[in-house]
């Protein structure tokens, strides 16, 4: 039984790798802080989190607990819940087992303090209000898409019409200029199911204790100090890049590290758009012969390609019919690219790839978790948005760190083989990717520096311990 002296908060997770990764790490990192116990809730089943975390989990800390209350089967979930709106689905489909298990805590000797919740969770609030726990956020994105995101309530107040019709980027504090290319896909349609709960969540933001961000104070030095200067905005504390340590020796993924160790230093492009992203069967092809073009090494996860709109596969990494991914590959592509290429079905230790000595480049869907994965290894990307709030992600890694390329899309919606051929050339070949990752490596070293004793998330994280203990 927990001793009475420490101070429990409990973590409640929206589905999705690309959500529980930060959360966990964020209980780590917490946990190293004395007198804390954490319960995390996880909306997925646990099996459902991929091997390497498997590993982490089996050796859990003690004073960090794990549950999990598993959504509804995808297929099973209302016709109307699709993307965003299927992980609301899951947090609101699992209230009434939150109100049970924060009763009965409640009640216990070791009654929790706050709830956190992610993005997704703002409705938890309420059923935390009833036990008298505090609400935080926890926003997995970059301070950037949440300063975007408080501004939302307020533009949708103001504005008539929709956010395509303007024809001037918007300016915001805190923010570069944002174009309608660069929003969220569901702010393209404002009667949107996923758009008006995204207005209706951000509102609810003020009402949070506080908000905890995975980022870094010197990454966004203005959108932070936006955030600080607005008084509608509870104290926010960046406590980032939170991002699973390597597991060496530990895990290889499909061969992915073996095959990494035989390659020059430096020299492997990697190619991965997440957890969920997925690409047209089209646009597939069109990569395969761009990568096979430029002639550069490379290890690509492929999965399964969608018909019509990029995927959200919120629900889990690893699905068994990604095996069949490599199936849609351009006949001859893997004999042709037989010694240059390595390429798996649906998943690889990312975090481990980043890290091998032999990875200079990543093409990504701009996820926040892989933008900050590449930052703290140093990589360079090749900006790919495919979803969410990946255009916003893109913007920034582009236009304003210039730490990474963005491929042009053709007038017919495909980013042709040639224009991929044309962007790799110039992030592992020439002057300007030689650039980037300059930069690249400065940011690496600040990101460093920030999770490092007395950094400045360090910092942050220890000041949210201590305003913990005495609520
Ligand atoms: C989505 C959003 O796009 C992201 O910005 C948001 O903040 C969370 O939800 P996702 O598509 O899961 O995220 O991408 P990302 O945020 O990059 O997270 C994916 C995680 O899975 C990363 O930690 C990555 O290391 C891991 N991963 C992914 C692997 O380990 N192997 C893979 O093959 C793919």
């Amino acid at each position: 039984m927990a001793d009475l002296k420490r101070t429990h908060i409990v973590m409640l997770c929206s589905p999705g790798v690309g959500h529980f990764i930060p959360i966990f790490e964020l209980a780590k990192h917490l946990a190293h802080h004395d007198d804390l116990t954490i319960t995390i809730i996880t909306t997925q089943p646990i099996t459902s989190i991929p091997d390497s975390y498997q590993t982490i989990i089996n050796s859990l800390q003690s004073d960090i607990h794990l549950l999990s209350f598993p959504s509804p089967p995808y297929h099973s979930l209302p016709e109307s819940a699709k993307d965003e709106s299927r992980i609301m689905f899951s947090i609101s489909h699992n209230l009434p087992r939150l109100r049970e298990l924060l009763r009965s805590l409640a009640s216990s000797d070791n009654p929790p303090v706050a709830l956190f919740v992610d993005l997704f969770g703002v409705d938890a609030f309420d059923v935390a209000m009833e036990f008298k726990i505090h609400p935080y956020i926890f926003s997995t994105s970059s301070c950037f898409a949440l300063r975007f995101g408080l501004h939302l309530p307020k533009l949708d107040d103001v504005l008539t019409g929709e956010f395509q019709d303007f024809l001037e980027p918007l300016r915001l504090p805190g923010c570069p200029p944002i174009s309608p290319k660069d929003m969220p896909d569901f702010m393209l349609d404002r009667g949107n199911t996923a758009y008006l709960s995204f207005v209706r969540i951000f509102k609810r933001y003020v009402e949070a204790k506080g908000i905890l961000v995975n980022s870094f104070e010197e990454l966004e030095p203005v959108a932070m100090k936006a955030l600080k200067d607005d008084e509608d905005v509870p104290l926010v504390y960046t406590v980032g890049p939170l991002v699973r340590t390597c597991l060496t020796g530990v895990v290889n993924g499909a061969g992915c590290l073996t095959w990494l160790d035989k390659q020059p230093l430096g020299s492997v492009l990697y190619v991965s758009f997440g957890s969920g992203g997925t690409l047209t069967r089209e646009q597939m092809k069109e990569l395969a012969l761009g990568l096979e073009m430029s002639k550069q090494r490379f290890l690509w996860v492929v999965k399964t390609p969608h018909e019509s709109k990029p995927s959200a596969a919120y629900f889990g990494g690893q699905t068994p019919e990604s095996i069949t991914s490599l199936e849609f590959l351009p006949d001859g592509f893997l004999a042709r690219t037989e010694g240059l290429g390595l390429v798996v079905p649906a998943w690889a230790p990312q975090v481990e790839v980043l890290g091998h000595a032999s990875v200079a480049g990543f093409m990504s869907h701009c996820g926040w978790n892989s933008i900050l994965e590449s930052i703290l290894h140093g990589v360079p990307m090749l900006a790919w948005p495919l979803y969410a709030e990946q255009n916003l992600n893109a913007l920034m890694i582009v236009d304003g760190l210039k730490v990474a390329l963005r491929p042009q899309v053709g007038d017919n919606g495909l980013v042709t083989r040639d224009e991929v051929c044309r962007v790799i050339k110039c992030l592992m070949e020439g002057m300007e990717g030689k650039e980037l990752r300059e930069r690249m490596k400065q940011l690496s070293v600040a990101a460093t520096k920030a999770v490092a004793e007395d950094g400045s998330s360090f910092k942050s994280i220890s000041k949210l311990a201590l305003d913990l203990k005495i609520l």
